[in-house]
């Protein structure tokens, strides 16, 4: 995805259709082992308990290679129940990778205050896709704000530059951003010399034009935004998300 090629990438009939047909392993935009040091960075292996959260897993090897890494458990969950069934069987001899059918606008099954991270690899850019997408998206965000306990980091990696996510991501709730990027991949392997050093935070100014200046115009990037609940920022959700206006 890199931009809104289909309105259907918002759809539960869309994904199962395609799950249906492409058993996977697949991983959109960047594997596990290109992005471990940054998921290190953010998420300790050393707590131990850690609970951790993917958003729209797909049939992805992302969770389990973060098993393999060291996490303890990965509950992961996605809207097609074809392929979090095919999940559920492929993984059913490692009961740290939890796969569970759920809507991550509507995480009601899980208790507030839950997770101590949740990832999300390009699910919120397919809601963006969708109809709806604003009130979708907004939705989606109240939701992985709500889980999250405080301190809690919200991982979401992204073709979106910072002047198509980062509003957003303000309006929703009153997250601590940081930013990161990681060259997109040729031919499937990672850069040996990259251009960005993956777990330097790059200046995230109002008016992003700094940022502008040292990325260049379309840079082959996908961003990183890691987003911290911090309730301590008293204003939490913000009001337009905290009222389910329905419009
Ligand atoms: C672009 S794919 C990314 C899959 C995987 N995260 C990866 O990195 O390979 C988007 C995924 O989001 C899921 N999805 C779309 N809308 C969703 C929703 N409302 N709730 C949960 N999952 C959703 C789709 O079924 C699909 O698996």
């Amino acid at each position: 995805m890199g931009t809104c090629s289909t309105q259907a990438y918002g759809e539960a009939w869309y994904w199962d259709k395609r799950y249906a047909h492409e058993s996977g392993p697949f991983d959109w935009y960047q594997k596990y082992s290109s992005l471990a040091p940054l998921i290190n960075l953010y998420i300790p292996r050393s707590h131990r308990h850690h609970r951790i959260l993917v958003v729209g897993c797909g049939n992805s090897a992302f969770s389990e290679g973060m098993v393999d890494d060291g996490y303890a458990e990965v509950v992961n969950i996605d809207i097609s129940t074809v392929v979090t069934e095919a999940m559920q069987k492929k993984y059913s001899n490692r009961p740290q990778l939890i796969y569970m059918k759920m809507d991550v606008r509507d995480m009601s099954d899980f208790q507030t205050c839950s997770f101590d991270a949740v990832i999300d690899k390009g699910t919120l850019d397919s809601l963006l896709c969708g109809n709806n997408s604003q009130q979708n998206a907004l939705k989606m965000l109240k939701e992985v704000w709500r889980v999250l306990k405080d301190k809690g980091v919200y991982i979401l990696v992204t073709y979106g530059a910072p002047i198509y996510r980062l509003h957003l991501l303000r309006d929703s709730c009153s997250w601590t951003i940081k930013l990161h990027v990681i060259e997109k991949l040729l031919l499937g392997e990672s850069s040996e010399h990259p251009k960005w050093e993956l777990t330097n935070p790059l200046p995230l100014d109002d008016d992003e034009s700094s940022l502008g200046t040292l990325l260049g115009k379309n840079p082959d990037v996908h961003y990183i935004y890691i987003c911290t609940k911090d309730d301590s920022l008293k204003a939490g959700l913000k009001p337009e998300v905290a009222v389910e206006s329905g419009t």
